[in-house]
């Protein structure tokens, strides 16, 4: 019996001799923490004028639960520091001032975390907006970020909870708030089109056309759906067309560019299998269906 066990849990679970660095867990904690100081402005912004932060390999692989998947440092170096660098640019949750790590769990070269990061809704008043970031983060030999897996939790509440503050700024009823909020991001996306939008570049015919199709032709998005065909994917992008038009514009054009596309089913986002390595620490099990070996 119990050599029937052994075999069973043998075939089982395959565990590869321990891999990647094995940092002790105050050299992880120095990594988390060094990640979050550089997330938070105006850091990001030194990050983003990097163009590739060294904070992350060449090859990085990024995911995010509310939008989706980012390969390499530049597209990382823009979503995660150049997205909240500009106080005076319209956006949803503003600049991160401030975090408190409430949750951390590491060993081998993986972390685990949960981070309390406030944000300074600029947009809204300059409201203080705290945001849950779960985390998952791995790096390489050299204590760069090599894989990252995070997850916006309770974001439909925040996102009703910003509804609700332009419902109180403008004393109006949740549905005028919510039209109030969908003008201004699609103002804002066409004037960013117009403005970068050029040439080869052009998504929309004019800025009636761009109107027209954010505020009418698809829908505000759900929580979930910030990499889906929704104007709040395209809000999410419009941040990064000033960095590069040539491959952020069609992101927030019509087709959606490959980001705000309805790609995926959700049990097709749910059995993904997008990273390199294994998350579970100190080598990968049979039974880990995310792993594609
Ligand atoms: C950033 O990395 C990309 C991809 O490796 C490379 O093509 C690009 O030239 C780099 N840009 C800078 C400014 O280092
Ligand atoms: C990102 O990487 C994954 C896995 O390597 C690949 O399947 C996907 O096509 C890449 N996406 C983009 C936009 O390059
Ligand atoms: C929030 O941002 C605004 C605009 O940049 C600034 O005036 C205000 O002081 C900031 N609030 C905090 C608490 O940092
Ligand atoms: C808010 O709207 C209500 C209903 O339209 C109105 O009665 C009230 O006077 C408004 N309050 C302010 C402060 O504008």
């Amino acid at each position: 019996m119990r050599l029937f066990w052994a075999f069973l849990t043998a075939a089982l679970s395959w565990a590869p001799p321990a891999w990647g660095q094995d940092y002790t867990f105050e050299e992880l904690w120095n990594l988390e923490t060094t990640f979050w100081d550089n997330f938070l402005y105006p850091a990001n912004v030194q990050q983003m004028l990097a163009i590739n932060s060294t904070l992350f390999t060449p090859d990085v692989q990024g995911r995010v639960d509310i939008t989706r998947v980012f390969n390499g440092s530049e597209l990382n170096t823009e979503y995660l520091f150049g997205l909240f660098s500009d106080p005076s640019h319209v956006s949803l949750v503003g600049i991160p001032i401030a975090y408190s790590i409430t949750q951390f769990s590491a060993n081998g070269n993986i972390a685990s975390a949960t981070t309390v990061v406030t944000f300074n809704a600029t947009s809204f008043g300059n409201f203080l907006l705290p945001v849950t970031i779960d985390t998952w983060i791995m790096w390489d030999d050299e204590g760069r970020i090599e894989q990252y897996d995070a997850t916006f939790r309770w974001f439909g509440f925040l996102l009703d909870t910003l509804v609700q503050a332009l419902a109180t700024a403008i004393n109006g009823t949740t549905s005028e708030a919510t039209a109030s909020l969908t003008q201004l991001l699609a103002t804002t996306i066409c004037a960013t089109h117009d403005q970068y939008c050029t040439g080869d570049n052009q998504q929309y015919a004019d800025t009636t056309t761009c109107l027209d199709f954010l505020t009418t032709d698809i829908p505000l998005g759900k929580d979930y759906e910030l990499g889906r065909n929704t104007l709040l994917c395209r809000e999410v992008h419009e941040h990064m067309v000033q960095y590069d038009p040539g491959l952020h514009c069609p992101h927030i054009g019509p087709t959606g560019g490959d980001y705000c596309v309805d790609d995926q089913t959700y049990a097709e986002k749910v059995l993904q299998q997008y990273f390199r390595k294994s998350w579970i620490a100190e080598g990968s099990s049979a039974e880990d269906i995310w792993f594609v070996g």
